[in-house]
């Protein structure tokens, strides 16, 4: 009665956490940081929208997005990623209730579940974000998590995947600012991978939800490339949203922009299957989206707290400043512990709440998955509690 594939589903990383701490209660008042889910406070200007007695919540939400809207996003990415006027139409953007809806119903947009023979492949980092899982196996692929360790820079080498692989794939999802480990995709490394994507014939699709929380230095982006190499959007997507860049992770408003032919596919799709971003919301969208100094101030809060945790971590569990998003992916090797027992540990004797890497893997029976020694810490909370969080941490180093 129920299809197969969701069976095939390995359980959301916060559900393998719940499982591991099942019956362990903690040993100090608790401090979650497993969610990546923003406490900052949103910006004001969303409520005046959302409570205008003209809002139109009687009206459907327009599928293409309201002009404003399409107007304000395009407007968005230029500024953003200095590109030519024009080079994103107003049909090349489309809007998405958050990036995680966007990622998980393009698999059914990419992914050819009609093809007879071997079933398409998806390329995607291993660590990563699950729905990239879900989108591939509930459409039949056969996802290739590709490692991402410090070898690396934690980003996945895609290009030195066998001939064969790349034949098969349909899709390459690329993350950057990766999470969980906030390492970013240069300009160098976008062209390469638009370049093996196009030679391959497979559809990029670049997950920036973070592209605007960063360190140093605004991370490049997929967009960039494309310009680079002469301005065609053929085959390229990327998604963002305003969850992470103005603390609105309820607001549910994100965006898919790129290749024009397959923004309309995933069009057609969602007139029959999503639920649309409502108007006032688009509304208020659109005034996030055109404002960039409520982005500045939340980013100022992210790095005082990566600056708290230099300064205590200095360079134990492999710390680094992450130049993208807002955890901290932290090595338990030196504890002698792998990330699931740390874990345990530090809820039970310091109350936090943390995320071993291994339950962001696709496989997580896999022998020795990417984050096994890894605990993905989300910086999410305030000052106090976050430099508070630390000290606990600090305090469960062993020796
Ligand atoms: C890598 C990544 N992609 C996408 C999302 C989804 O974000 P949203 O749907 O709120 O845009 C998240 C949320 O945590 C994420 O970490």
């Amino acid at each position: 009665m129920i299809n197969p594939r969701l069976g095939a589903l390995p359980p959301y990383p916060f559900r393998r956490l719940a499982a591991l701490l099942d019956g362990v209660n903690p040993g100090a008042p608790p401090i979650d940081l497993s969610i990546g889910e923003p406490r900052h406070a949103p910006p004001p200007q969303i409520a005046r929208f959302l409570s205008d007695p003209s809002a139109r919540w009687n009206a459907y939400p327009p599928v293409a997005g309201t002009p404003a809207w399409k107007e304000a996003v395009a407007d968005w990415l230029a500024r953003r990623y200095a590109l030519p006027h024009r080079m994103i139409p107003p049909q090349a953007v489309i809007p998405a209730s958050g990036t995680r809806e966007a990622l998980f119903m393009l698999g059914q947009v990419l992914i050819d579940a009609t093809a007879t023979g071997a079933p398409p492949l998806v390329l995607m980092p291993d660590p990563s974000y699950l729905p990239y899982l879900g989108a591939t196996l509930m459409n039949g692929a056969v996802p290739v998590a590709v490692p991402a360790r410090a070898e690396t820079n934690f980003q996945p080498d895609f290009g030195s995947l066998p001939e064969a692989v790349l034949a098969r794939a349909s899709v390459l999802i690329a993350c950057s600012p990766a999470n969980p480990q906030g390492t970013l995709i240069d300009a160098d490394g976008w062209r390469r991978l638009v370049r093996l994507a196009r030679a391959h014939d497979i559809v990029l699709v670049a997950d920036e939800c973070y592209s605007e929380i960063y360190d140093r230095a605004p991370p490049p982006g997929v967009l960039e490339a494309c310009r680079d190499l002469g301005g065609s959007l053929d085959g390229v997507l990327v998604c963002n949203s305003l969850s992470k860049r103005s603390s609105a992770a309820g607001l549910r408003s994100g965006f898919v922009a790129g290749d024009p032919a397959l923004v309309e596919a995933f069009s057609r799709l969602r007139a029959y299957g999503a639920a649309g971003m409502p108007v006032p919301i688009q509304e208020a969208s659109a005034a996030l989206w055109a404002d960039d100094s409520h982005v500045a101030e939340n980013r100022a809060l992210y790095q005082a707290k990566i600056d708290a945790a230099q300064a205590r971590l200095g360079t134990r569990m492999g710390f680094y400043r992450p130049p993208g998003g807002f955890f901290l992916w932290l090595d338990t090797t030196g504890w002698e512990e792998d990330g699931e027992t740390a874990a345990v540990r530090l809820w039970r004797d310091h109350g936090l709440k943390v995320l071993p890497g291994a339950t962001m893997s696709a496989d997580p029976a896999q022998a020795d998955p990417p984050g096994r020694h890894r605990l993905r810490l989300a910086l999410v909370h305030n000052q106090a509690t976050i430099e508070q969080a630390l000290d606990r941490l600090i305090a469960a180093a062993p020796g």
